[in-house]
């Protein structure tokens, strides 16, 4: 275990420069909505708000036709009803594909198809059939030559592990084993990923109390309250970083690894009934609003600091027409008319990452070092950027490469002088990122400096040069 962290976050600091792309906040579309608008008006209202990413629960022809050539990503879903007869036969898996899939791409970019809903917990006799159905659908998007670009997972929900916390020690129901684990061998045969649908809003409200409400909502806790997982001594900042953890600890647990984890549903109901007064706008407000700076932060759970956490909200509309509690029936974002139910960052460009104040100009990775070395010089000379840190001796100097002295100070200089016309150029050696460079760095040290390993002694001569570097990307 110690290795692997070790290992990790040998991997992490080795990643600085890398193409990492940026987390994304998607919306699933729930269709149990009585006056539901049209599927241009729905398209129209998730580029008024700047939603580069959905989830469909079906395979809507005219939600898929009205998506096509906006640059929206999209993920159907395999129904529950649909998925027995495409776990028995091939051909119907191949009909489902063709019909579905090959009809719409490449005009409507459909980048994965989600298998059933919560089967495992909600179905649990078509439990048998599932793997079966994934595969058939995987090989018919070989035949069609569209594996590469669709990718099949199917999603569980947080009852399929029977402890999540402490995170370290979750695992998954021992009756689930042989299936989870044929799912696990799937989805790592075929560079997919998993789909969790995780509520912290049901988490909380089963734990009676155990959990402060301000760690469901993503509020920071006063020391006294932190979650702290007594194993690996990692912070929890927020139940939801938890649940990502206790997933990928139980995924750890049946031997698998390298399976990152997509959050397909997440959310927090707007309003409830007498019974359920944890639902109100305010606390949808915040989880939402919150969920979305986590995750465009792009750093993945403590576990796995490097694995962005793409996530789903549940959902766009309240879906008026669904049976059970007054909440169920108050998920939504936006109301029919397309005025948003509480106030939401959901439009600001923090969700696709464009905003400017968050882009940073670093080498391209690759770029020739006679280049690279030339761009240096004239941005620490005639482009004037201040070079004072990257010089031998002080902080940001290490790690003592061109890369990265070229990267602090192209990104010093663009920052300085991009209000005036100063571009992310430099001889076409330097690139733009949303990706803040210190994030590599975000790990929890405490973890590190307590534990009683061998390693550590080498994890922490990393972290001490490498934290330093923290305060050399800190925006200015
Ligand atoms: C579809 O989405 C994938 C994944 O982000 C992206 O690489 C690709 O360029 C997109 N294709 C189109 C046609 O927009
Ligand atoms: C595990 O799953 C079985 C069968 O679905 C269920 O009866 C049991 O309560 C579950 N155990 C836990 C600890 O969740
Ligand atoms: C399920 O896996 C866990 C963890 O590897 C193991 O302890 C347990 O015995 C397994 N249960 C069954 C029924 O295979
Ligand atoms: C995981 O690997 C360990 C060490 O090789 C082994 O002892 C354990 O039985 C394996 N667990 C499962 C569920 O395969
Ligand atoms: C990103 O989120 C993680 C987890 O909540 C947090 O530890 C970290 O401080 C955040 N980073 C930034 C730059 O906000
Ligand atoms: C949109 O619908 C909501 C809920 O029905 C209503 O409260 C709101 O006033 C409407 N907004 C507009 C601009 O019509
Ligand atoms: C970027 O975000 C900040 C803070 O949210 C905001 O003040 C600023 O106006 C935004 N800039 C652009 C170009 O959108």
């Amino acid at each position: 275990m110690m290795f692997q962290i070790w290992l990790h976050a040998v991997l992490l600091f080795c990643g600085l420069f890398s193409n990492v792309t940026g987390a994304f906040v998607g919306v699933n579309i729930g269709t149990a909505v009585t006056n539901m608008p049209s599927a241009p008006d729905i398209v129209a209202m998730l580029r008024a708000h700047q939603i580069t990413h959905v989830r469909l629960f079906d395979a809507d022809a005219h939600m898929l036709n009205a998506l096509a050539n906006t640059g929206i990503e999209v993920m159907v879903s395999v129904t529950n009803q649909e998925v027995l007869g495409i776990g028995e036969l091939p051909s119907t898996a191949a009909a489902w594909v063709t019909k579905n899939i090959a009809a719409y791409v490449p005009s409507t970019n459909i980048t994965a198809i989600a298998v059933g809903s919560e089967v495992l917990t909600t179905l649990p006799h078509a439990a048998p059939i599932l793997v079966p159905a994934m595969s058939n659908l995987h090989k018919a998007l070989v035949a069609s030559n569209l594996n590469y670009q669709v990718k099949v997972s199917t999603p569980n929900s947080m009852d399929v592990i029977s402890r999540s916390f402490p995170p370290s020690a979750a695992t998954f129901n021992a009756s689930l084993n042989s299936t989870i684990t044929q799912i696990l061998q799937f989805l790592r045969s075929t560079k997919s990923f998993y789909m969790l649908n995780a509520y912290p809003y049901y988490e909380y409200v089963k734990s009676n109390g155990i959990f402060p409400l301000d760690y469901a909502l993503f509020k920071p806790l006063s020391p006294v309250k932190q979650i702290v997982d007594p194993n690996t001594l990692f912070h929890y900042n927020s139940m939801f970083d938890a649940l990502i953890d206790a997933t990928y600890n139980s995924i750890a647990d049946l031997n698998f690894s390298g399976i990152p984890i997509v959050v397909t549903e997440t959310g927090w109901p707007s309003f409830g009934g007498s019974i359920e007064p944890d639902a109100t706008s305010a606390n949808a407000e915040l989880y939402v609003n919150n969920l979305i700076r986590r995750v465009s932060n792009d750093s993945g759970p403590p576990s796995q600091p490097a694995v962005p956490i793409n996530t789903y909200i549940y959902e766009l509309f309240n879906e008026d027409k669904r049976a059970g509690p007054i909440s169920e029936r108050n998920w939504g974002l936006l109301f029919t008319n397309g005025t948003s139910v509480y106030s939401l960052a959901l439009g600001n460009s923090e969700i696709t990452g464009a905003n400017s104040s968050s882009s940073f100009c670093i080498a391209r990775p690759g770029a020739d070092d006679k280049s690279l070395q030339d761009g240096l010089s004239w941005a620490c000379g005639n482009g004037q950027a201040n070079c004072a840190a990257i010089q031998k001796g002080q902080p940001c100097f290490n790690p003592d490469t061109l890369q990265n002295h070229a990267s602090y100070a192209y990104n010093d200089y663009y920052q300085k002088m991009r209000g005036s016309g100063g571009t992310c150029d430099f001889g076409g050696t330097a690139t733009i990122t949303t990706v803040d460079p210190s994030k590599f760095f975000l790990i929890s040290l405490e973890a590190y400096c307590y534990h009683p390993d061998y390693f550590i002694y080498q994890v922490m001569k990393l972290v001490r040069v490498h934290l330093c570097r923290v305060s050399c990307w800190v925006r200015k």
